[in-house]
This record gives C-alpha cells, structure tokens and sequence, in this order.
C-alpha cells in the first residue's frame, strides 16, 4: 500500500484565500486592516526565506506589514526597544520576531516583552498557558497548521494515539497540548525516550518534530497511521555541491506503510504561513473585541 500524500500547499493556499476574505470584509465593515511587523536580526539565510515568505503572503492577504531589520550585532536593548514600540503601535496587530536570535540576545526574554495580545507566534508564556487551561489564546502556528490538516485528513481524533517526536516550545510541547484538546492519547516522545521505534509503532498519529534528517524509519510506522512531518533539514544532494530539503522521517520508507504523509517541502511549511495569517487575523479582531467577520 501506498499512502496518500497530504497537500499541505493547496490546504494551506484555501485558508490563506479564506483569510484574505475575512480581511477584505473586516476592512469594509469595520474600517481596520490588519498589520503584522516582522522582525529579523541578523542576516541568517534561512530566517532571511522565512520573513520575506510571511512578509509577501501577509500583503497578498490585504494585510499591512512593518518590516524591520536589524544588524546581527544589535543588543537586546535595541530588540526590547523596538518590540516596546511595536506593542504601542496601533496599527500593529502582530509582532513577529524570527528566530533563532543572535548570542547575545535571549530569546526568553524578548518572547515575554511582546503583548501577548500581538503575540501572533503564540509563544508568549500567557499563551502558552491558556492552551495548557483550554483558554482562548494564540496559537503557535505549526503546530495550529498540523492540527488542521489532522482534523481533515485523519479526521476522527478522538481516541487516536498520538506521538509527538520533540518537546520544543515552539513545536513538541503546543502540538501535545493541541492533541489532548482534540480528545487523543497522547505520548510526548524525545532524545531520552527508550525504544523509540515500539513506541511510534504505537501510534496512529506521528507528528515529528526533532530536526535530524529521516531519523524516523518506514518500518517504525503502524500501516495506515498518519504521518505529519514537521521537520526541514537541508542536506548534501546526490549531485555534487548540491543540497535538497528533507524531512525528520524518511519519506520513501515511510510512504510504503503510512496511510497518509505530509511530504517536505510541500506539506507544513506552508501550513505555518497561513496560520500565522490567521493569527494576525485573530489578533486584530480580538484586540477591539470584534468577531472575525465570516467566522464559522
Ligand atoms: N523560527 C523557526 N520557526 C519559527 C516560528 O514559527 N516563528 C518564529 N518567530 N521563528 C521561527
């Protein structure tokens, strides 16, 4: 059996559309468009792909953006200022600060100076916790993004279990929040779990999140279980001095047992973008205590 390969980009190009809807009736019935600021320090080539990807999707939306770039060689007294400002703008809905930062910037430190009514990353520690307690927050946006293509193409969560290789904040630890909220049983699996093969041979549902290059093998797989790939390693091509994207499982062992597979690149990437979309949406809406217009 072959699995079916999850089109994460034509999902994704359907919520953004519907974004882009929801922005153009918010801007007729309220007069607001929404404004996202994209912060980038440092001239990492990869951050570098990423804002200018979140900046060009954000404007196609009908949103505004505020870019601001700064030197790698800022302090974190430059961020915290800047992030200060963006809190204060009213035409700012969204802060997005790219990661990583440099060295001399913590991290920690600069996620809590955002509002986390702009937090659009929903890595603020007041989001965090709202969706550890069920609340209403913002919500990391791949994570979000796997979510949804869970909810439509596994579609019945309730029972499943689910394994989430990685425990970061960014990705493992919001995404097992998320699967309990949807009524799965949930296994957090990491760099110490023992055996881990039997235990993603458990799962119905492997969302990995680790960063090391097809670490997950085809035959870890439960035939038919659903593969959420959120990984993106560059690594050397089989032509020389070239190199290509690959995922955290190994997509051709792996599409042999799964039942469906997000492919990389193609499948989350693009889920992250239109959340984030969604987010600044979300932000700007709820800031003034409005409803998204069109909301179901
Ligand atoms: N770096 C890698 N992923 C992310 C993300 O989702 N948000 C931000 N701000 N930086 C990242």
């Amino acid at each position: 059996m072959t699995a079916e390969i999850i089109d994460g980009k034509g999902f994704a190009d359907g919520l953004t559309a519907r974004v882009a809807t929801q922005v153009a009736a918010l801007k007729a019935r309220d007069g607001i468009t929404p404004g996202l600021a994209v912060v980038l320090v440092g001239a990492d080539p990869a951050s570098q792909v990423y804002v200018r990807i979140k900046s060009k999707q954000a404007t196609g939306a009908g949103m505004v953006t505020h870019d601001h770039k700064l030197p790698a060689t800022a302090s974190k007294a430059d961020v915290l200022t800047l992030v200060d400002r963006l809190n204060r703008d009213e035409k700012v809905d969204g802060i997005l600060v790219q990661f990583p930062l440099p060295a001399q910037i913590d991290m920690r430190e600069v996620i809590e100076r955002i509002d986390p009514g702009k937090d659009v990353d929903g890595f603020h520690p007041m989001n965090a916790g709202l969706l550890r307690t069920g609340g209403t927050g913002l919500v990391p946006c791949t994570p979000l993004g796997c979510l949804m293509l869970l909810r439509h193409f596994h579609k019945d969560l309730a029972g499943a279990e689910a394994v989430v290789l990685g425990r970061s904040t960014i990705v493992g630890r919001p995404m097992a929040a998320l699967l309990l909220g949807a009524d799965c049983t949930v296994t957090i699996a990491h760099s110490k779990t023992r055996d881990l093969p039997a235990v993603i041979r458990r799962a119905d549902i492997v969302v990995a999140a680790v960063g090391r290059p097809e670490m997950v093998r085809g035959a870890w797989i439960k035939p038919g279980a659903t593969v959420i790939d959120v990984g993106i390693n560059r690594v050397p091509a089989t032509e020389p001095g070239k190199t290509k994207l690959v995922g955290d499982v190994c997509f051709a062992e792996a599409v042999e047992t799964a039942g469906r597979i997000t492919p990389v690149p193609g499948g989350v990437g693009p889920m992250t973008v239109a959340c984030l979309l969604q987010n600044t949406l979300s932000a700007a809406c709820r800031r003034r205590g409005l409803t998204v217009p069109g909301a179901s």
